[in-house]
């Protein structure tokens, strides 16, 4: 099993220095029980939007809030101890104006104990990473498909398809890595795109339906486990049916139940 054999939590710089050394490896947690699994094997954990989505089953990632991301990081935070921790700021809590993100990352920061922050940062956001990065808080900037431009962009698309849709990457790329972003992430974007801005990159890209030529990539848990219902992307590898096993144990646990099959006292708490 491809655990690591780190003794303490991955910091931020200890993250960058990985990129053309070892790809890095992440995955999405929102709870303890997922993130306690996943410590020993991931890089990061990413407490994604996607919690509005797959923990809350809502409809997309805008309805994701404030308290609701605290929580979630808090959770995971305490829960590990050898996974970088980052956060992902949920939609209308830093777009407003420099001091709004501000203040709302420090939030974050300081209230859960996580290490850096992720948004999703296109060149108009790029002064807002550059703010942010300037006062202490490490961020990743989140380009290529953004889910919370879903309603602008008409639905979930793939980016960089055609030249100006790439130029356009490109140029998201060069303003956020100038802004002082740790690391980009790259969702939905168009292999060749993704490949190019890796190579021309000083910091780690991680990938997410782009290529294999990015310095690591980033899955929702539950995508992976089968436990994503409609929502999983195509180019999700499916590792395992944890939908089936949860149906069957939960089966065999109906019938017996309905069997009056109940364990007593003595067999719960060895008394
Ligand atoms: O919210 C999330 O889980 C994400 C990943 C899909 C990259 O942003």
């Amino acid at each position: 099993m491809s655990t690591h054999t780190r003794t303490s939590r991955l910091t931020v710089p200890q993250l960058v220095a990985m990129k053309g050394r070892q790809k890095i490896v992440s995955l999405t947690a929102y709870s303890s029980a997922i993130a306690q699994v996943i410590d020993p094997l991931v890089d990061f954990i990413l407490v994604g939007d996607s919690t509005a989505m797959v923990g809350y089953g809502r409809p997309s990632t805008l309805g994701m809030r404030l308290d609701e991301t605290i929580a979630h990081t808090r959770a995971v935070v305490d829960s590990t101890r050898l996974a970088c921790v980052i956060a992902d700021m949920p939609f209308g809590s830093y777009q407003e104006s420099h001091e709004q993100a501000f203040r709302n990352c420090a939030q974050v920061l300081a209230s859960t104990g996580c290490d850096a922050l992720k948004l999703e940062a296109n060149q108009a956001l790029a002064s807002t990473v550059e703010f942010l990065v300037a006062r202490g808080i490490p961020i990743m900037a989140h380009i290529g498909l953004m889910p919370q431009f879903v309603n602008a962009m008409g639905g979930y698309k793939a980016q960089g398809l055609s030249p100006d849709s790439a130029a356009a990457l490109r140029a998201d790329a060069q303003a956020n890595l100038h802004a002082g972003a740790f690391s980009l992430l790259l969702e939905g974007v168009a292999e060749p795109v993704a490949r190019a801005i890796t190579q021309a990159s000083h910091k780690p890209t991680i990938g997410i339906g782009a290529s294999p030529a990015c310095d690591g990539q980033v899955l929702v848990t539950e995508d992976l486990l089968g436990l994503g219902g409609d929502h999983v992307p195509r180019f999700v590898k499916q590792y395992a049916d944890v939908g089936q096993v949860i149906r069957e144990a939960c089966a065999r646990y109906a019938d017996e139940v309905r069997d009056g099959a109940f364990p007593a006292l003595h067999h719960c708490y060895g008394a």
